[in-house]
């Protein structure tokens, strides 16, 4: 089942801190699930002012990003690791040894897929876990299509997904064309999940996903099967969504 928030996009990052405060509160070594993209920014912003006052503490959790580009270093700046890093990480005090992103540039990249679902499943599997939301409705890079795979596993990136992403690498050419990303499935045995989007532009695919037809075309449908999913939304994305 879906709930839905409605807030101001201030008031956004706002709620989700608290809600992982209290997360953390009742279990301070909870596994994190954690996304990157632009909605996720300002989330990172609040997570890293209210650690500084002291007000929630990372010291004693483990993290797994939700995914990574395949070809890129933790030198190159769209990196999902030099984000999680330069966005998040360095900023909080968290364990970095704790802190783990699929290897995009590993030889073995079923490996490296086989490797991350058992560090998940070792850990005891991820507790709270934040997504965004894709443009044609892919969460992590799990992107629409025939079928959708349980597991970590490599993806082919979809024209749409590349083209909404060249505002981060300049040109198309530059945009990677696969991704390691967590399965549909890793993310339903998530316990708790918080999905935010903002914007008019997100408002369609919102939509679909809270109230069309669970389908492999449109990823996000799937959250409609688990048991504990808060979108938090602002007015302009909730502005499609038909009463639940
Ligand atoms: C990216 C990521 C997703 C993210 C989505 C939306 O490609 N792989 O995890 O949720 O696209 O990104 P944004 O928040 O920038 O709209």
């Amino acid at each position: 089942m879906i709930r839905v928030r409605i807030a101001n996009r201030e008031q956004i990052p706002v709620m989700v801190t608290e809600d992982l405060r209290r997360q953390l509160e009742r279990k301070p070594d909870s596994v994190l699930g954690l996304p990157t993209g632009s909605t996720p920014m300002m989330v990172y912003r609040e997570l890293v002012a209210q650690q500084a006052q002291g007000k929630i503490d990372f010291s004693h959790v483990t993290t797994f990003n939700l995914d990574e580009y395949v070809g890129l270093d933790e030198k190159h700046a769209q990196s999902y690791k030099y984000y999680m890093y330069e966005n998040f990480f360095r900023h909080v005090n968290i364990d970095l040894n704790n802190t783990h992103i699929p290897n995009g540039t590993t030889k073995n990249l079923e490996e490296e897929c086989r490797r991350y679902e058992n560090l998940i499943e070792q850990s005891g599997g991820i507790d709270w876990l934040l997504l965004g939301i894709g443009l044609n409705g892919h969460i992590g890079f799990n992107e629409p299509g025939e079928s959708l795979i349980a597991a970590t596993h490599v993806q082919k990136l979809r024209e749409e997904t590349r083209t909404a992403n060249v505002r981060f690498f300049g040109s198309s050419q530059n945009v990677p064309t696969h991704a390691i990303t967590m399965g549909m499935g890793s993310i339903l045995k998530v316990m708790k999940i918080v999905l935010v989007a903002f914007g008019k532009e997100k408002a369609e695919i919102v939509a679909k996903a809270i109230n069309g037809p669970v389908t492999t075309w449109v990823p996000a449908s799937f959250l409609q099967l688990h048991r504990d999913v808060t979108f938090v939304l602002d007015q302009e994305a909730a502005s499609e969504i038909k009463s639940i």
